[in-house]
């Protein structure tokens, strides 16, 4: 089968790969079509060093399945996948956390795993995660970062009164946003600095305003009082700072954002401000399934998160312009047949 194979910063190639081979609990799956994730671009630069030369990347997927050796899904569903995999032992995993499993693997992330890239893929069963009848295909490969968002706002206890401030509009910015509305909260406001993903924002139905030069009475006065949830999805010291020093007394700010390894920012605004700083990672197995439940019925108003749709072929190109910083407003979604029927 046709893959698209990385092979170290700034290289990337479609290539023939062996077809992978599902074990007992796999099922496999032929790719429909998969979205590429910042941190996807972040391993193909080598700033992260989390992808590995030879491997495939790949973990926000929509497939079809072909196969399930454990019979749990039925042969031609469509389906996303879960990529988190826990040991399935731990006390995390118990409670259907793998998130936080000690021995936890990502699909797309570790070199060993079967990843979307790709015409086929494997999975585990359990990972695998129908979209209900009726879902545009397209909307199974958002699942992942409109999970990620949902998440985040979970871990900051949104409530319907809360003001909500959000740092960056990418798509995890963009998918907090969408999950605070879900939850049924529109009182936010989105900081972006990139226009086209301002007017993306507005397109989605946000108010999203321009960081540069923006004071705390500013977002104030666009929220009706400071902040009192706070999601940092850009992820470095001035960012968390800001979170600190505009949200509200006793504020909960969550920091999704992976943008710095280390952050430091002033104490006091934490302790004399009673603010907590609350870490979230990708999502527990109920915000994943309940996420793609959701998105069902939803796909109208998360369409505008697509922005492209290539070939497996055109993908290299891609990697290269989204990483040389040419934005895309939102998801770029690879296809591997698309490239099939194009030549
Ligand atoms: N914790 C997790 O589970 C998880 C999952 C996925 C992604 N992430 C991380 O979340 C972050 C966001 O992901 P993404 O895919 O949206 O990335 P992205 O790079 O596409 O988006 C980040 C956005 O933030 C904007 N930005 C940068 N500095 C800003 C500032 N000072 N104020 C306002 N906006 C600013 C940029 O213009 C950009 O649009 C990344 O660091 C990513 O690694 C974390
Ligand atoms: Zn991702
Ligand atoms: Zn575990």
């Amino acid at each position: 089968m046709r893959a698209l194979v990385f092979h170290g910063p700034w290289k990337m190639a479609v290539e023939e790969r062996p077809e992978p081979a599902p074990g007992a609990d796999d099922a496999l799956l032929e790719i429909i079509a998969t979205g590429i994730c910042g941190s996807d671009l972040h391993g193909y630069t080598g700033e992260t060093g989390r992808r590995h030369p030879g491997q495939v990347m790949g973990h926000e997927t929509v497939g079809r399945v072909l196969e399930d050796r454990t019979g749990t899904h039925r042969t031609g569903s469509v389906v996303t996948v879960n990529p988190v995999l826990g040991c399935g032992g731990c006390p995390a995993c118990t409670v259907g956390m793998p998130q936080r499993c000690p021995d936890r693997r990502v699909i797309g992330v570790q070199p060993d795993l079967s990843a979307a890239f790709a015409e086929r893929m494997v999975a585990p069963a359990r990972n695998v995660v129908p979209l209900p009848a009726g879902t545009p295909t397209d909307i199974g490969s958002l699942i992942e970062p409109l999970a990620v968002g949902y998440h985040a706002v979970l871990r900051g206890q949104l409530t319907d009164d809360d003001l909500i401030y959000i740092i960056g509009g990418g798509p995890i910015g963009q998918a907090a946003a969408i999950a605070a509305r879900r939850i049924g909260n529109t009182t936010i406001v989105v900081a972006e600095l990139d226009l086209a993903r301002r007017r993306l924002l507005t397109r989605l139905g946000f108010t999203a305003v321009d960081p540069m030069n923006l004071t705390a009475d500013d977002i104030s006065a666009a929220l009706g009082g400071r902040p009192t949830l706070v999601v940092d999805a850009v992820g470095d010291s001035a960012t968390l700072q800001v979170a600190l020093d505009f949200s509200a007394p006793a504020a909960r700010v969550v920091l999704v954002g992976m943008g710095a390894p280390r952050v430091a920012v002033g104490a006091y605004a934490l302790s004399t401000g009673e603010r907590s700083i609350l870490g979230s990672f990708s999502y527990d197995e109920a915000a994943f399934r309940d996420t793609a439940q959701w998105a069902g019925d939803h796909a109208a108003e998360l369409e505008p998160m697509i922005e492209a749709r290539i070939g497996l072929g055109e993908a290299p190109d891609a990697f290269r312009a989204l990483a040389e910083g040419r934005l895309a407003a939102s998801k770029v979604l690879v296809y591997p047949s698309l490239e099939r029927t194009s030549r």
